[in-house]
């Protein structure tokens, strides 16, 4: 049986949010350029919707990070998995992110590419989730607040899939994928979690 999906956030409603955060970028930004960096690759599709929106010059490039914990705990190591391609040296570069969860993964990389002596570094995120925070982060772009909820679609994934939705959803898991066909004690939660997973 496929998995139940419910919508939190419509396609009509994530595409007003992204031209409105485009027209505010390129308020902001008049007369320069800006250099996007695509967290991949929950914030490929996002990235890409929002450069669409943006007037002034865009440059764009690719990085890919893992952070390693369950589903619901955060470790806060960070890894590079991807590195960008070009330099930051005195770019106007915005960070473009799927989701805030914990800050963690921001936590640690904002710093970092500030080190490589960009002109300016501001970040972009579609979506937060102010309950989970661990660690402060400041979003200069933000699309929406969202509840303590696992979400999926426009880049999110569970497990790989999903990231093509055209829509934010919330999955609810088939219950009768969770049920032991022999008809055993299904196991515990502490046994079925994965050990260490990584999110990106
Ligand atoms: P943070 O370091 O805890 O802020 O983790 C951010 C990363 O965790 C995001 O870039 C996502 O890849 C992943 N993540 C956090 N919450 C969700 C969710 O609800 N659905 C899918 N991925 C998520
Ligand atoms: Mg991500």
């Amino acid at each position: 049986m496929a998995d139940r999906i419910s919508v939190l956030i419509p396609e009509s409603t994530l595409d007003a949010k992204i031209k409105e955060i485009g027209e505010k970028i390129s308020r902001d930004y008049a007369g320069k350029e800006v250099h996007l960096i695509c967290i991949l690759k929950g914030g490929v599709f996002f990235a890409c919707e929002l450069a669409k929106r943006i007037t002034v010059p865009v440059s764009l490039d690719f990085m890919q990070v893992s952070s390693y914990g369950d589903a619901t705990k955060s470790s806060g190591i960070v890894r590079i998995k991807k590195d960008l391609d070009d330099t930051l040296e005195n770019k106007e570069v915005i960070i473009v992110e799927d989701i805030i969860d914990t800050g963690r993964t921001l936590h640690y990389l904002m710093p970092l590419l500030g080190y490589r002596n960009p002109a300016s570094i501001k970040l972009c995120a579609l979506l937060s989730k102010p309950d989970r925070r661990e660690v402060p982060i400041e979003i200069d772009y933000l699309g929406f607040d969202i509840p303590d909820e696992f979400v999926i679609g426009y880049g999110l994934d569970y497990a790989q899939k999903y990231r093509n939705l055209p829509f934010i959803g919330v999955l609810d898991p088939d219950e009768d994928l969770m049920e032991d066909p022999a008809g055993e004690e299904p196991d515990t939660e502490e046994e079925a979690e994965p050990e260490e997973s990584v999110k990106d």
